[in-house]
């Protein structure tokens, strides 16, 4: 994956997104689908993750067999929508180490502030996944993602679920090495910083607190 953004195509991902879009949709539904998307983005997010071989027997013979090589990886949740994205790549991913970043938008100036932060040890040596279903302007994302840089990690991509223009072109001038992978690459931002035609607000939805 070496293009700054890459959009997860695949049939099962756009399906499951319209489903999460439709206001019709309960909490208990998108909740139950944001965990599997989670699970294909998280397919598409580890696609380059470096490989080795061990020796193993196989009932018939020995081989050298292909496992991850490195220190476990890192997915860090932006706070809070970004934990609707662990659950289920954790259980892709069960020996990830995950950190947390909290970050809230003033709703009036959309500037993200900062109440929380504590990631792994040793970032430095991991692959780390920052996500967070909605890249919108890039405020936080920006912000999370400088963070994670003070503390050591230089190999950072992004996962969100939707992304805006504003968000990427945002990410890209501010993190041009960090790739983001996303389900769809909306419109537009609305003048309250909403993605449209989106799906509302993530956090809301998923933990039904609207
Ligand atoms: N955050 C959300 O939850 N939804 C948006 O559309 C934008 C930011």
């Amino acid at each position: 994956m070496t293009d700054h953004l890459t959009v997860v195509n695949h049939p099962l991902v756009q399906h499951k997104l319209t489903l999460m879009r439709k206001k019709s949709t309960s909490t208990a539904e998108f909740r139950q689908l944001l965990r599997e998307i989670s699970q294909l983005l998280a397919y598409e997010v580890t696609r380059d993750l470096p490989m080795t071989t061990q020796p193993i027997d196989t009932p018939m013979q020995e081989m050298d067999a292909p496992v991850l090589a490195g220190a476990k990886l890192a997915l860090v949740s932006i706070l809070r929508a970004g934990n609707g994205l662990l659950d289920g790549m954790l259980e892709l991913i069960p020996s990830a180490r995950v950190g947390f970043v909290g970050l809230y938008r003033d709703e009036e100036t959309l500037e993200p502030v900062q109440y929380y932060f504590k990631v792994p040890t040793q970032l430095d040596k991991r692959l780390v996944i920052a996500v967070d279903p909605m890249l919108a302007t890039g405020n936080s994302s920006v912000a999370a993602i400088d963070l994670l840089k003070k503390a050591g990690a230089t190999n950072i991509h992004f996962l969100c679920l939707l992304a805006a223009p504003e968000g990427v072109q945002r990410m890209k001038e501010a993190h041009p090495d960090v790739p983001i992978v996303t389900a769809s690459l909306d419109e537009r931002l609305n003048e309250k910083g909403y993605i449209v035609p989106g799906l509302g607000d993530a956090g809301d939805r998923m933990f039904g607190t609207k």
